[in-house]
């Protein structure tokens, strides 16, 4: 499926150029005809399955209510005033995947997922931010979304939701299917189904220093290998005032702190691993092993493509799928990076692939993780 190519009468450049983390954009028809690649009733199935992160919104009277699930039963969908939101449907299902794809004007390294929420008449999760630029497209009946420009960021004490507590909206719309809200992180926006509805978000997330830093912190620490010295106070004099912390125990521990640098390469590594992780939800079915050779014959024959699932990025000489770094010779890398900006290697491509130094073992490893399947596109029925 191609890229996007206008939304909302611009070019996809106009649009990042004006709108990207700048400004909300309401793009009427963005699909027009859009049909919904899913059934509620498939997404009642996916917040029953305990992989699948999934919530309910409540509200009546001005009392909210949230549960998680996974969830045997839900409301009835005649009761008003609900929702189910569930996240990640981009990882249970192709389709959906597919239309996620339409997105990559924006590298992957910034998306999130897509979340598809359903509500009854009324049902929404009421007036909140989020820290993600995101694209709510409407899927199906009829939606009315009425923003704010960031301010006031003060929340109503007292409930299980981040709600606004003084939301101030600006502008407000009905949205009908194939029509797309873009919103940049940080503006107020509220959602009410005006009969039932779905909405897909299609999320980017940012990360934030404190996040980054979290992450790469416990990393390193965890890195095996290395020197670890140890402080050592051989030939201390006894102390009379043991309360005391001891100036050369700070001193050394603060040694440690400011002297401490991580190698660019560290750097580097962190961060390819960590932006291709797959969340902690996400598992891959493996399929039986193939012998390098036969992988070689189907890949020729139909192609290869990378699991739904799967995280790939490149940068420099290093190819990172799925929270691992692959060096990646030079001959090798064309291939890899085209794997990686297409997420598919055409069957006329593959023996060529295959040829380069390193690919055979790289490609067949994967294949046996189930990160990487047989055919340049997915079956109807493939898991
Ligand atoms: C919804 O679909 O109800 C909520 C989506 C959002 O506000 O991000
Ligand atoms: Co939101």
């Amino acid at each position: 499926m191609d890229l996007l190519d206008s939304i909302g009468g611009l070019s996809v450049d106009e649009f990042m150029h004006r709108h990207w983390q700048r400004a909300p954009l309401l793009a009427r028809g963005a699909f027009p005809g859009f049909v919904s690649p899913i059934e509620p009733a498939r997404l009642f199935e996916l917040a029953a399955s305990d992989d699948v992160e999934s919530r309910t919104v409540q509200s009546s009277d001005g009392r909210w209510s949230l549960a998680h699930g996974p969830f045997d039963r839900l409301p009835p969908r005649r009761r008003a005033g609900w929702t189910l939101l569930v996240q990640g449907v981009d990882l249970h299902d192709d389709a959906v995947a597919a239309l996620m794809a339409r997105f990559r004007f924006v590298p992957d390294a910034r998306v999130d997922d897509l979340m598809i929420s359903f509500a009854t008449d009324g049902g929404g999760v009421g007036p909140h931010v989020d820290q993600y630029d995101v694209f709510l497209l409407q899927a199906r009946g009829t939606r009315r979304w009425r923003i704010a420009p960031p301010g006031d960021a003060s929340l109503v004490p007292g409930v299980p939701l981040k709600l606004l507590a003084n939301f101030q909206p600006t502008e407000e719309w009905l949205l009908e299917p194939g029509d797309m809200l873009y919103l940049p992180p940080g503006w107020g926006h509220d959602g009410t189904a005006v009969g039932e509805c779905m909405t897909f978000s299609i999320g980017f997330r940012a990360p934030s220093r404190r996040e980054f830093l979290s992450a790469f912190l416990a990393a390193a620490a965890d890195e095996p290998g290395g020197p670890d010295p140890r402080f050592s106070d051989r030939g201390r004099a006894p102390t009379a005032t043991p309360g005391r912390l001891p100036d050369d125990l700070a001193d050394r521990l603060h040694g440690w702190a400011r002297d401490w640098r991580p190698s660019a390469a560290q750097v580097d590594r962190f961060i390819g691993c960590w932006l291709t992780e797959p969340k902690p939800q996400v598992w891959f079915e493996t399929p039986a092993p193939l012998a390098a050779a036969r992988l070689e014959r189907a890949a020729a024959r139909e192609g290869l493509r990378l699991d739904r699932r799967t995280r790939m990025a490149w940068r420099g000489a290093t190819v990172y799928v799925n929270g691992e770094a692959h060096d990646a010779p030079v001959a090798a890398r064309r291939w890899l990076r085209r794997l990686a900006d297409r997420r598919l290697l055409a069957a006329a491509e593959c023996p060529r692939a295959f040829a380069a130094p390193g690919v055979a073992a790289m490609l067949g490893a994967w294949h046996d993780a189930g990160w990487l399947r047989i055919g340049a596109v997915p079956a109807a029925s493939s898991p």
